[in-house]
């Protein structure tokens, strides 16, 4: 990433002549930039990340919070039988944790690359496959009320444009009581430069400054597109959605953590939050 005053979750894919900068992104331009970015990109990802992740752990977050212990979902034994739909799931690591539990889980990503990696971690365990699912949150392909619950470890959320037609979309898929609990960027980091070290412990940018953060190539096009919204933006689009918000985790950095992910660090995680989990109730 070659911007230093807007945070990007990843860096290491933007090609050497893309450029960095804040412009409008419409939902067709973040969906197919999307699209395109994971499928290069997702080689290295879970390659970089796959350790830290696990096959079968259900990871919220950088700062390693484990729902295992966390338990936004429900409590243990409370998932058992239930219908789950995981969003932007990527290798499906936290849909093999949730068919653990007893769930019934099905792992939908935009990226086929993404979930070729679902099925190559399958195909060396014993345990049955995730069903996997290519689509753009946005426009979920299923019936509605099909899910019990909904979940999204740093899915679709930070790289939808339309947000809001999403948290719509997660409510006509899940029956009534179900909850929609996600992690994404918490949106401080908005103001900040996304470097692990000193220079990003100082506010260069606007918190309040919507405009997305777009790397695009020489034509224009881009290549990787994050959207920002202000902690009362996700709420007023949940709440809009039909959503009671019962809670908004802001994990801390663990003292023992000592592995970077991106622009999350230690040194960082001790003075701001880097990730936010809204858990939500479909009313
Ligand atoms: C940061 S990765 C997280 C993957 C997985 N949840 C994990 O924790 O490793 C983001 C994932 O969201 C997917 N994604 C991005 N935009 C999406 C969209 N509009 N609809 C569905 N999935 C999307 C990407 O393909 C990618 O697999």
């Amino acid at each position: 990433m070659t911007l230093d005053t807007t945070p990007a979750l990843l860096d290491g894919g933007q090609a050497e002549e893309d450029a960095a900068v804040r412009r409008p992104a419409a939902p067709g331009e973040s969906s197919r930039a999307s699209r395109q970015w994971w499928d290069r990109n997702a080689d290295d990802y879970q390659e970089e990340h796959g350790a830290f992740l696990g096959d079968d752990r259900f990871t919220w977050c950088p700062e390693g919070l484990d729902e295992e212990e966390a338990r936004l979902l429900g409590p243990a034994g409370s998932l058992t039988g239930l219908d789950v739909l995981e969003i932007g799931a990527g290798a499906a690591q936290c849909s093999r944790w949730l068919a653990a539990q007893g769930a019934r889980p099905v792992a939908l990503d935009l990226s086929y690359r993404q979930l070729q990696h679902a099925r190559r971690i399958d195909l060396g365990r014993q345990s049955a496959p995730v069903p996997l699912v290519q689509a753009d949150a946005a426009v979920l392909p299923f019936a509605d009320r099909a899910f019990d619950l909904a979940c999204s470890a740093y899915g679709a959320v930070p790289f939808s444009a339309d947000t809001a037609a999403l948290m719509r979309e997660v409510h006509r898929v899940l029956r009534p009581g179900g909850r929609w609990v996600f992690s994404t960027t918490h949106p401080i980091r908005w103001a900040f430069p996304d470097e692990p070290g000193e220079e990003g412990l100082t506010a260069t940018g606007s918190y309040f400054d919507r405009t997305p953060y777009v790397e695009q190539d020489e034509h224009g096009r881009a290549s990787y597109v994050e959207h920002h919204r202000t902690l009362g933006d996700r709420i007023r689009e949940l709440v809009a959605a039909g959503f009671t918000l019962l809670d908004l985790v802001e994990p801390e950095w663990p003292a023992e953590l000592t592995a970077e992910w991106g622009g999350w660090s230690p040194l960082r995680g001790r003075h701001l939050p880097g990730t936010a989990i809204f858990v939500a109730r479909r009313d």
